[in-house]
């Protein structure tokens, strides 16, 4: 599995921030959101609480989890200033407290939020134990972290097409529409190497959360987990 370099994530993120809403929708064809909401729905959103989503990017998950629920505080963080910027812009931004962090590294205390979530963050760090690690830290005991983030396609007959339009198709899309296909390069090559629901759901465990259950998306690529912290 390839170990992302932070420096060189956070560089890639800030080059392609402009175009990353757009690339989303076509990339996913729209269906982002379904799986967004099915994360949201997984980790069990209160009517009130504090949620943490990490790795927010341009807040999709944040801003959503917000306008699902009136009543919850939400923290959007990321470690990727042009990405929050551009989620500090968007229509709903006021209801999110938007914080420049490190997930590797979490500014709050332990035991402050009842939600922890991401979307495809944990592919990107360059230690997801220790990520997984400071998400169960922050959280309350009996609070629940989920999670979404693109696997190996499970479906294996189509995986070898699935594999051919990850490799070439992503990559020349990427380059058309953000001018970056070399980011655009990085998503297939660190999907193809990166772990299976099962070994994720084994990490999770590991990481002290129990009850642990996950969906899989299109063709087995996306991949919604969901988990609660022990105590
Ligand atoms: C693929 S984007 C996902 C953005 C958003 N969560 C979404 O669902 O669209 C990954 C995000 O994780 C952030 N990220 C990667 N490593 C991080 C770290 N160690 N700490 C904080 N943010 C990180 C990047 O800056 C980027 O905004």
């Amino acid at each position: 599995m390839e170990k992302p370099d932070p420096k060189a994530v956070r560089a890639m993120f800030g080059g392609i921030a402009p175009r990353y809403d757009l690339m989303n929708r076509l990339l996913t064809l729209d269906q982002d959101r379904v799986w967004r909401r099915a994360l949201l729905e997984a980790a069990g959103l209160p009517e009130k609480g504090l949620l943490l989503d990490i790795g927010c990017g341009t807040g999709d998950m944040a801003l959503m989890a917000a306008q699902m629920r009136p009543g919850l505080r939400v923290v959007g963080a990321d470690f990727t200033y042009s990405m929050l910027q551009k989620a500090a812009n968007r229509p709903g931004s006021s209801r999110v407290c938007w914080v420049e962090a490190d997930a590797l590294a979490l500014p709050f205390e332990d035991a402050f939020f009842d939600i922890a979530v991401s979307g495809y963050l944990l592919r990107n760090t360059a230690d997801m134990a220790k990520a997984l690690a400071e998400q169960v830290r922050v959280l309350k005991p009996g609070g629940r972290l989920a999670f979404l983030e693109t696997c190996p396609p499970s479906n294996r007959v189509l995986a070898p097409a699935i594999n051919l339009a990850f490799q070439y198709g992503i990559p020349a899309l990427g380059g058309l529409v953000s001018g970056n296909r070399q980011a655009y390069s990085y998503l297939p090559r660190t999907t193809q190497n990166f772990l299976k629901p099962r070994q994720l759901a084994a990490m999770l465990a590991a990481a002290g959360l129990e009850k642990i259950r996950w969906q899989s998306f299109f063709f087995g690529t996306q991949t919604v987990m969901a988990g609660r912290k022990k105590g």
